[in-house]
């Protein structure tokens, strides 16, 4: 099935740019980590899956379930599970008649604006596992079985599903779930775990007379762009970073015109983030520019510098920090290295001589020597 195809060739990916990216010791000697313990494993393991595997034994009244929905609960979700100060509402649009088919009307309806978590579930065991791992908000996991059972009842009893006066325990949740509004709702297995099903999703694969460009249709409108500060400069500091200046204007034209300046500008705050990220302590060079010590190691790295270097141990060719005693302080050192790097030779150490280096920019030469000649800070 393509899926699994796809993602192991993405796993295959990842590993491979780790590989590019930390080659002399990440790929066959990791000395990372240990064997988890079973009791930790124990500690994580909490999932309560579709079909109650996994599921402590326990139960809870409504009535229990009410009181404890008022002191935990019902400050962020309000009494009745209705409010949409935080989330949108978990209880509420759910029909008797939905109960019989299991699948919720309403969420078809072009009329229907607010879609409830009741609306859209379709296992009761998601609720249960969702509440006893991250409920309250505030204080995740700090449930009982027995107050998870409970509170869970009074949301079903607000939903109808089940009387004031249940008791909702693990031998009879599965009768609940026969209930459930949205049961029938989600499909799954089919479309999306066979391997010769069809997606889930009613779109076709265009073949002919296809869109040539993309129109973004939806825009923020103007009072909102810059609301929050410049986005792009709150993105994570890991993984592929897109992101536009929401304090300008916001662009015009086709992704393919305004690509190149987004991606340009995405890079530059991520450079400014990790360069922060890497500030402390401060690596300051000859000339008392700090240095961007994070830059250099990706620069030795994807130059393949450490092949024949090393920081403080002669190799192949001289340690970093000799290189750096050797001309530190003298007239035109940083010229004449860069320009030894970029076009090799021999005499200087011994007869071993250096491949030339002609795609190496003057900037990431200098860079590197700069580095050389501050006493290679770490
Ligand atoms: C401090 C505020 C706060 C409190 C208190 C709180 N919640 Fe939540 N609850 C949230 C937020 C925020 C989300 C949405 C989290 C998300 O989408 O990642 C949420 C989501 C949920 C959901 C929906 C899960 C879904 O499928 O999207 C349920 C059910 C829920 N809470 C139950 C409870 C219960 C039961 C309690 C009391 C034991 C509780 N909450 C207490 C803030 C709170
Ligand atoms: C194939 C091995 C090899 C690679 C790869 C290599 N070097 Fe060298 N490097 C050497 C050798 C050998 C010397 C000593 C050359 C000499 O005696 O003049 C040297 C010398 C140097 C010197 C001192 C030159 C001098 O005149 O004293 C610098 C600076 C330097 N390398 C930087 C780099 C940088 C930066 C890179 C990556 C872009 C790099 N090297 C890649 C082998 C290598």
């Amino acid at each position: 099935m393509f899926t699994w195809t796809k993602r192991a060739f993405i796993a295959g990916g990842v590993g491979l740019a780790m590989g590019l990216a930390a080659p002399s010791w990440a790929l066959d000697d990791y000395g990372l980590g240990r064997a988890a313990t079973p009791v930790e494993v124990q500690a994580w393991d909490i999932d309560v899956r579709a079909d109650f595997k996994g599921l402590p034994k326990g139960s809870g009244t409504v009535e229990q379930g009410e009181n404890l929905w008022e002191a935990a609960c019902a400050s962020c979700h309000g009494s009745f599970a209705e409010s949409n100060s935080f989330i949108t509402p978990l209880i509420g649009g759910t029909t008797e008649e939905d109960m019989k088919t299991g699948r919720v009307a309403s969420l078809i309806s072009p009329t229907q604006s607010v879609r409830t978590i009741i609306m859209k579930v379709d296992s009761v065991s998601t609720l249960w596992d969702y509440i006893h791992r991250a409920m309250p908000w505030t204080d995740p996991k700090s449930l009982e079985p027995d107050e998870v059972y409970a509170v869970l009842a009074y949301l079903l009893s607000l939903a109808e599903i089940v009387d004031y006066d249940f008791t909702l325990s693990d031998s009879n949740i599965a009768e609940v779930q026969e209930r459930m509004p949205n049961r029938n709702g989600t499909m799954f297995w089919e479309g999306l775990w066979k391997v010769d099903g069809k997606p889930d999703t009613n779109n076709t694969a265009c073949m002919t007379d296809c869109l040539k460009t993309v129109e973004v249709k939806s825009e923020l409108p103007d009072f909102a762009r810059s609301a929050n500060g410049d986005w792009a400069e709150q993105m994570r500091i890991i993984g592929p970073v897109r992101g536009v200046n929401s304090l300008e204007p916001a662009l015009t034209g086709t992704v393919a015109e305004t690509g190149p300046a987004v991606r340009e500008y995405a890079r530059a705050t991520l450079d400014a983030a990790l360069a922060a990220a890497n500030a402390t302590p401060a690596a300051e060079g000859t000339d008392g520019k700090i240095l961007d010590t994070q830059k250099v190691q990706a620069l030795l790295t994807q130059n393949s510098c450490l092949a024949c270097h090393a920081r403080d141990t002669k190799l192949v060719g001289p340690s970093f920090i000799d290189i750096g005693k050797k001309y530190q302080g003298q007239e035109g050192a940083l010229d004449n290295l860069v320009a030894k790097v970029q076009t090799g030779g021999s005499g200087a150490w011994g007869v071993i001589p250096m491949p030339p280096h002609p795609n190496l920019s003057d900037a990431d030469a200098q860079l590197m020597i700069e580095w050389m000649l501050a006493g290679s800070p770490q």
